[in-house]
């Protein structure tokens, strides 16, 4: 008993040691890989490395955990930083108080827009319109049907849904109040609100073009998980040019990007 006893300790003591130093590999090697991902913020590494359990491909784990991934949707919310300006970032993480109304809305002209939704913030508002109006020049009609949506109106929208929908659907389609990005005066919906609306010249013509006035399709396809939507090809939302063209070559979402070049929390 008395031998026992130490030997059983050192025996302990061996295992756990190689099990620091197993697992020290591992997270060395994880580390590296993650490093060399074009979006790696070193500021979540430890984000990282815990989500490395439940996925292994460090780009995934990099791009998932830079836009919240890490926890479930809704949790630990940040108040939208509206000093952000046209870079404000509205998704399942950052919310709009229901006080938030932009102070420069302005009416669509007719010709670029149908429907009583009709109002955008000024310098989203002259780029739709210039939109619209060099597109018509080639034969595209491109118009809104809902842009500006105040928080009532967006819990209207969504309570109308819950009484069609199971809230698992819901959720995939429609923003709950203060977490839709129709309130920041930013975002357009247009011409059709149907997945075949990607069958048509007019979506061709902005996926190709409306990046160049500011424009990003906001709900891309394949980009479902990280957005927190399906994809919605009627739904654009203005960040200006120099964002809008970037965000166009990289093929990232909003989401995405805001984390990266903006602010990663
Ligand atoms: N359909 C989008 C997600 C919204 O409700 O804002
Ligand atoms: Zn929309």
């Amino acid at each position: 008993m008395n031998f026992f006893i130490p030997l059983l300790l050192i025996l302990l003591n061996i295992s756990f040691s190689n099990d620091i130093y197993v697992n020290n590999v591992l997270d060395n090697n994880i580390i590296e890989s993650l490093k060399q991902e074009k979006y790696y913020i070193d500021y979540n590494l430890d984000k990282y490395i815990d989500y490395s359990i439940l996925n292994s491909n460090s780009y995934d784990i990099v791009r998932e955990v830079n836009v919240g991934l890490f926890r479930d949707y809704y949790k630990n919310m940040v108040e939208s930083d509206i000093s952000k300006d046209k870079l404000v970032l509205v998704n399942k993480y950052h919310y709009l108080t229901p006080k938030y109304i932009p102070s420069d809305l302005e009416i669509l002209s007719n010709d670029c827009s149908i429907g009583i939704n009709n109002y955008l913030r000024h310098e989203a508002k002259e780029e739709f319109e210039k939109l619209c109006n060099d597109a018509k020049k080639e034969g595209i009609n491109i118009y809104n049907l809902s842009a500006y949506r105040s928080y009532e109106k967006q819990l209207k929208i969504y309570n109308n849904k819950l009484k069609t929908s199971d809230i698992n659907t819901v959720e995939k389609i429609s923003a709950r109040p203060g977490c839709s990005e129709h309130q920041t005066g930013l975002t357009v919906d247009i011409n059709l609100l149907s997945k075949e609306f990607d069958k048509t010249n007019e979506y061709y013509w902005m996926i190709n073009n409306s990046y160049k006035y500011g424009f990003i399709q906001r709900y891309p396809k394949d980009f479902e998980k990280i957005t927190g939507y399906d994809y919605e090809p009627w739904h654009y939302r203005y960040v200006g040019q120099e964002v809008a063209t970037k965000m166009h070559d990289e093929n990232i979402t909003f989401d995405e990007y805001y984390a990266y070049y903006i602010d990663y929390n």
